[in-house]
């Protein structure tokens, strides 16, 4: 199959691209979008077959249920079976946008989409493309992560492409994601919302208008074999490189130090903070950044490319640093790494 690759420039430039990608996904197609978290590969939520297509594409285990995506909040009520208070509350504050909600499902969503489990994940996205499209199809559209189950989450086009050309016929180039981790994942299902994944809105941001939110402890540890979890996604490796990764904690010395007293006869690649380069300029090894440590959201927004370029460099190994994990846009950035890193730290 040959992957047609569409750059988008306007909602109105690009009217009849939308209305194919519609068109694609009306007759049971995929086509991978763009949206303010990640790139999502789509495929009509409610068509047990057309959902298949997309664990097929990505390599996806099929235990790991789908977000649902709509464009508007009315689109809800078919799919969920109540609505709790605490969802419309969300709803108002952070709606379109980065926040996935979990609901017990209606009988419409294909158990396919929620991989058996009774609820489902639901999600209203910010980015206008991504609106757009789903639009144009007039059906809620099921949306993993555009990547190759256990790569890093694609945050543009060309990433998408590397991972599934020749595997989907369309991809809706938007450019780079805005956020560039995946949405946060509130479960609304029990008596406490709980914290399923952190992402673009924050743990304390939730809290300030939910009151009590607990948080899944799996959030930062790792899940032991056969150990029951709240989110399948949680099981899985994920983000990872080829090469294992380490994650170093300490001061700036110290991790320089360190990492040149292990560095033996090994490939080392580094995963550090602007501001921690020039610490390796004399050194041969290769040398990635992912933002500043003095703004996290940046470190957001290029945690998942970083990871890809680490990749194309190959080394037999990846020291990295992480934020502190305080609230905040720290905290998904320092699950995805732990995740990358299965969980390997060293504290200096
Ligand atoms: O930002 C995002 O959420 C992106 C974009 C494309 O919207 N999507 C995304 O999807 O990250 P995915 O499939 O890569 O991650 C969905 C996560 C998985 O960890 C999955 O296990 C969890 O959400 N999930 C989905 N449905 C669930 C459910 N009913 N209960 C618990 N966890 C669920
Ligand atoms: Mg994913």
């Amino acid at each position: 199959m040959t992957t047609e690759l569409i750059r988008i420039r306007g909602l109105l430039e690009n009217f009849e691209d939308f209305v194919r990608a519609g068109n694609i996904l009306k007759d049971g197609g995929v086509v991978a979008i763009p949206t303010e978290t990640v790139y999502g590969l789509a495929a009509n939520a409610l068509d047990a077959d057309a959902v298949k297509k997309i664990f097929t594409a990505k390599g996806r285990p099929q235990d790991n249920p789908l977000i649902v995506h709509i464009a508007d909040f009315e689109d809800i009520s078919k799919l969920v079976l109540e609505i709790p208070e605490s969802a419309i509350t969300l709803a108002e504050h952070f709606w379109p946008g980065p926040l996935t909600m979990i609901f017990k499902k209606s009988d419409k969503i294909p158990a396919e989409v929620s991989a058996g489990l009774s609820t489902v994940a639901i999600r209203l996205p910010s980015n206008k493309y991504a609106r757009a499209v789903i639009e144009a199809a007039g059906v809620p559209l099921a949306a993993p992560s555009a990547n190759l189950s256990g790569k890093p989450s694609p945050t543009s086009a060309q990433h998408v492409m590397r991972d599934l050309s020749g595997k989907i016929p369309m991809i809706l180039d938007g450019g780079t994601c805005e956020v560039g981790l995946e949405s946060t994942v509130i479960d609304l299902t029990g008596d406490v919302p709980t914290l399923l994944r952190p992402g673009g809105v924050t743990l304390s941001e939730l809290r300030k208008v939910l009151g009590t939110v607990s948080v899944n402890p799996k959030i930062l540890e790792e899940v032991s074999d056969n150990e029951p979890v709240a989110s399948p996604g949680m099981k899985y490796k994920h983000y990872a490189p080829g090469a294992p990764v380490v994650i170093i904690d300490g001061d700036a010395e110290s991790f320089k130090n360190y990492v040149l007293a292990n560095k033996t006869d090994k490939k080392v690649a580094i995963l550090c903070f602007d501001e921690e380069v020039s610490l390796f300029e004399d050194s041969d090894l290769s040398v990635v950044s992912y933002g500043s440590r003095a703004t996290p959201s940046s470190l957001a927004e290029n945690l998942f490319s970083a990871l890809r370029t680490l990749d194309d460099i190959s080394p037999d190994i990846i020291y990295a640093r992480q934020p502190d994990c305080s609230d905040g846009i720290e905290l998904a950035v320092v699950n995805r790494l732990s995740r990358a890193a299965a969980f390997t730290h060293i504290s200096l």
